[in-house]
């Protein structure tokens, strides 16, 4: 499948336009491509409580369940500045249960499997596992 990595670092780019951080000034902005075709976005969003901070890819993890679900296939977030930053930790367990091993990412180091810059992840696995 040919991805238009360059449409969805724009799509990226332009909700990061939108994002809501007063406190840090660090817009950042997520892009993500849907098994269905499907784009899906989002933006960082701050509070006054710092702590309480949403991270560009829990308002895109919201939006892609919000729109019918799916699974995560290409993905890339950028700075304000429209240039390509990494998925904070965090993002990346959020990333991996939504688009698993083989999520492709635009990284700064170029195109990257989700089990290259999450390896070994703790996932719903190990919880089914456990339970049986
Ligand atoms: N931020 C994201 O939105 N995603 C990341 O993966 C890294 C960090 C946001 C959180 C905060 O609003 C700002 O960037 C500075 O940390």
């Amino acid at each position: 499948m040919q991805v238009d990595w360059d449409a969805l670092t724009r799509a990226a780019t332009d909700v990061s336009a939108r994002a809501y951080a007063p406190y840090s000034n660090y817009r950042v902005g997520a892009a993500a491509l849907v098994d269905d075709g499907r784009t899906v976005v989002g933006c960082n969003v701050e509070n006054a409580a710092y702590g309480v901070v949403l991270c560009a890819e829990c308002g895109l993890v919201s939006s892609l369940h919000a729109t019918g679900g799916g699974r995560l296939t290409h993905f890339v977030c950028v700075n304000g500045s429209g240039e390509v930053i990494m998925p904070c930790g965090r993002c990346r367990q959020l990333l991996f249960e939504n688009g698993g091993r083989e999520l492709l990412l635009l990284t700064v180091s170029g195109v990257r499997r989700m089990d290259e810059v999450l390896p070994d992840p703790f996932g719903p696995d190990d919880l089914m596992k456990e339970s049986q």
